[in-house]
């Protein structure tokens, strides 16, 4: 199945929540009844992937986070500062639509949430997920992330090598 071009921008009230429909009801929920208020408040900035000026396909959000060093692998841990934390960006949620799952949109997402945050003039070590379940946390893993030891469903991709 050959995909639509889809236009990425943050989300707005224009844009039609209702339809929006993927396997997650408490995904599908947030983007109907929380995301906008979690925009005005600045709790969360959320990203959408359009079809049309109106029809979401997929969304994202991202917010400000850190990572305890304790928490770290240790292979990676030992090549940073001794802070108690190092700054993070958290993606809270991702979700694509039932109608347009497997035909590339999370990972567009994934690489979209990457950008963003590495070209930040905000410093911040990596961008974090806490994945719902194992079927998500592997979708991140297939895309390079990588697990906490101790917290398995929470995963990070350093930035320093993602380009902004
Ligand atoms: C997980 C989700 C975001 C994936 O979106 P998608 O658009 O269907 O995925 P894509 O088509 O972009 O897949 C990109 C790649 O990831 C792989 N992939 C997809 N789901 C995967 C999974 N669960 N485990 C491992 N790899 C996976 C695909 O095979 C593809 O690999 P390729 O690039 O090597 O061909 C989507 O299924 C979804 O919305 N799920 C429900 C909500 C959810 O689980 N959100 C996760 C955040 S908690």
């Amino acid at each position: 199945m050959s995909s639509p071009p889809f236009k990425l921008a943050p989300l707005d009230s224009t844009h039609d929540r209702a339809s929006f429909n993927c396997t997650s009801e408490p995904l599908n929920r947030y983007l109907r009844e929380q995301a906008n208020q979690d925009m005005r408040r600045r709790v969360a900035a959320c990203f959408v992937a359009l079809t049309d000026p109106q029809r979401i396909a997929a969304y994202y959000t991202l917010g400000s986070a850190s990572l305890l060093l304790t928490d770290l692998p240790s292979h990676i841990s030992k090549k940073l500062p001794r802070y108690p934390t190092v700054p993070a960006v958290r993606m809270g949620r991702l979700a694509v639509d039932q109608a347009f799952k497997g035909q590339g949109l999370g990972g567009a997402l994934l690489a979209d949430a990457l950008t963003r945050a590495a070209r930040s003039e905000i410093a911040a070590f990596a961008l974090m997920v806490d994945a719902k379940d194992q079927g998500a946390a592997s979708f991140y893993q297939h895309h390079g992330f990588i697990a906490l030891p101790d917290s398995p469903l929470t995963l990070f991709l350093p930035l320093a090598s993602i380009k902004g």
